[in-house]
């Protein structure tokens, strides 16, 4: 096959959370570049709505929905109107997630301090939520016998990490091994279920903490290729996971981390 073939995605069908910032907006926009039809959700309309309008001005085939994934009947709702408007849901990125503050080595991230109110909050957004994208994404992927679905985990998932809080740690660690059970279930329908793992990216999480230089440098330190990554550098791996290239994985979490987790 041809490269253009293997990474086809035209005439069908995407979903995206969390997809009006960073790596979300990154795996909308190199579904909806290659063919798609990207349906992009978003807490934050006004942003959502900008990015949908310039995508759509240069051609691409988006519509914006505002959602926030921590109201699960919502969320579910959303997924089932893209799925039922079209006809077809062929790929959904469970994408949206939020940070849980400092990390250990920060005033209020030690274990001691971790406010439970807070912890609850994170579970809910990176774990409850992500659980219900896979599950409203899966009762349509069964019955069509064909989907994808990849969930933005990160490095943190898959070892310690010393610079991010005990409940983004937890949760991005959980959905991993979501993606391995959802992976098992679905194989006989032809519906694959992957995670991306990503070291540290320029995005707005945190509240643009990696716009803060000390912050820049502690990221940048602990990568071994030296530098924090772009989102655009995400949208290999993304399409790789959506497309016809990808058939044959299922279950896995790959790193996308400039070599963070091979020292
Ligand atoms: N940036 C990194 O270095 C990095 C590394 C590993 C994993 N990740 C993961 O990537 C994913 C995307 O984060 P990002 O870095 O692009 O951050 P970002 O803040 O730039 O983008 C996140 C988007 O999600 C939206 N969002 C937040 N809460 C939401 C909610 N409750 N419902 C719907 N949308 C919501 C925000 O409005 C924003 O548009 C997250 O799951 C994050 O944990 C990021």
């Amino acid at each position: 096959m041809k490269a253009a073939e293997l990474f086809d995605v035209s005439g069908h069908v995407a979903f995206v959370t969390g997809a009006a910032s960073g790596l979300g907006l990154a795996m909308a926009e190199v579904m909806a570049d290659n063919g798609a039809h990207v349906v992009m959700s978003d807490i934050d309309p006004d942003t959502l709505e900008s990015h949908t309008r310039r995508l759509a001005e240069a051609g691409a085939s988006v519509e914006g929905v505002e959602l926030d994934v921590a109201d699960l009947a919502a969320l579910r709702a959303t997924i089932d109107n893209a799925a039922e408007t079209r006809g077809r849901l062929d790929a959904v990125f469970a994408n949206a997630g939020i940070s849980a503050g400092p990390s250990y080595l920060r005033d209020g991230g030690q274990i001691d301090a971790i406010d439970l109110a807070k912890w609850d909050e994170v579970v809910h957004v990176n774990q409850t939520s992500v659980f219900a994208t896979v599950q409203a994404a899966a009762r349509h992927m069964k019955r069509q016998r064909s989907g994808r679905i990849v969930v933005t985990s990160s490095i943190a998932g898959l070892q310690s990490e010393h610079l991010v809080g005990y409940a983004y740690a937890v949760t991005k660690a959980a959905v991993i091994n979501l993606v391995r059970q959802a992976a098992m279930e679905l194989a006989p329908y032809n519906v694959t279920v992957n995670a991306v793992a990503p070291g540290p990216f320029f995005t707005n999480i945190g509240n643009g903490r990696l716009n803060d230089p000390e912050a820049v440098k502690a990221f940048t330190d602990m990568v071994p290729m030296g530098r924090i990554a772009e989102p655009s550098e995400l949208q290999g791996l993304a399409l790789l996971l959506a497309s016809p290239a990808g058939s044959f994985i299922t279950g896995t979490a790959i790193p996308i981390d400039g070599g963070c987790t091979a020292g």
